[in-house]
């Protein structure tokens, strides 16, 4: 069955000793706990390294933001997946929405992007969402579908069971505006539905797909609770260790 998984993404957020003390923190924190999800923090590139070697991968997973759309060689401050899986993270958000708005990252690129973290061992967070604009033309299950369609259904079936997906409405993120439960369930259950005609039962079934945007200790329970919400990809509540660890207790 499928994972239930919350995921911090730091974004642009502390230096290394300050992302470094909240990582241990965060797994000193889960250690005490009884934790009924997988637990993942994803962290600048440059945080990557000593995270790992501060936290037990077995308590806490390691992810990067990004990486590259190339494999390696004349690309001036780009990270490959090859450099990310190389510090001992696991995992690789791709597609995020700040990423597709301000560095015009396109499903071209993506699809790259996807293939080179699956080369490498890494798990896409593959990251899907609508702007306002959109969702108030009634557009917002056309233009998601088209995500998932256009940078993931070139992927085997092997291959797409190891992404994890991530619906995050534009207008909910950083907003303070959180979908309420019976929208995020509606598209994750589209979500799920696009993933099953193209692969199946099963494959659909086994697929996480988690919520992000604006999700805080207060109403993460009621956005668990639905049967196609199988976690959270946490942005301002990740980078404190008290309110992401309230966010992992929801479930
Ligand atoms: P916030 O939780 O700060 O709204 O950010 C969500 C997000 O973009 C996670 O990737």
């Amino acid at each position: 069955m499928r994972k239930n998984i919350v995921a911090g993404n730091w974004k642009m957020n502390t230096t290394v000793p300050e992302g470094v003390a909240l990582a241990k923190e965060v797994n000193e924190a889960l250690k005490g706990a009884t934790v009924n999800c997988d637990v993942i923090i994803c962290t600048p590139f440059t945080h990557l390294v000593p995270v790992a070697q501060s936290i037990d991968s077995e308590v806490l997973g390691l992810g990067a933001e990004n990486c590259a759309d190339h494999e390696k060689g004349a690309y001036t401050g780009e990270v490959s997946a090859a450099m990310v899986a190389s510090t001992g993270a696991q995992y690789v958000i791709l597609g995020h929405s700040e990423r597709r708005q301000y560095y015009g990252e396109t499903a071209a690129t993506l699809r790259e992007k996807v293939a080179l973290a699956l080369a490498n061992g890494l798990k896409p967070i593959f990251c899907i969402g609508e702007v306002l604009e959109e969702r108030e033309a009634g557009k917002h299950f056309e233009v998601v579908g088209k995500q998932v369609e256009e940078g993931l259904f070139n992927l085997s079936a092997e291959d797409f069971g190891k992404i994890i997906l991530a619906y995050e409405p534009v207008w909910a993120i950083g907003t303070g505006k959180t979908a309420t439960a019976d929208q995020a369930e509606e598209m994750h259950a589209f979500i799920r539905g696009t993933v099953e005609k193209k692969y199946g039962k099963a494959v659909a079934e086994n697929t996480s797909i988690l919520y992000g945007g604006s999700c805080k200790p207060s109403n993460a329970k009621e956005l668990f609770a639905k049967p196609d919400v199988d976690g959270g990809l946490i942005g301002g509540a990740s980078l404190k260790c008290g309110d992401f660890m309230g966010i992992v207790s929801a479930f």
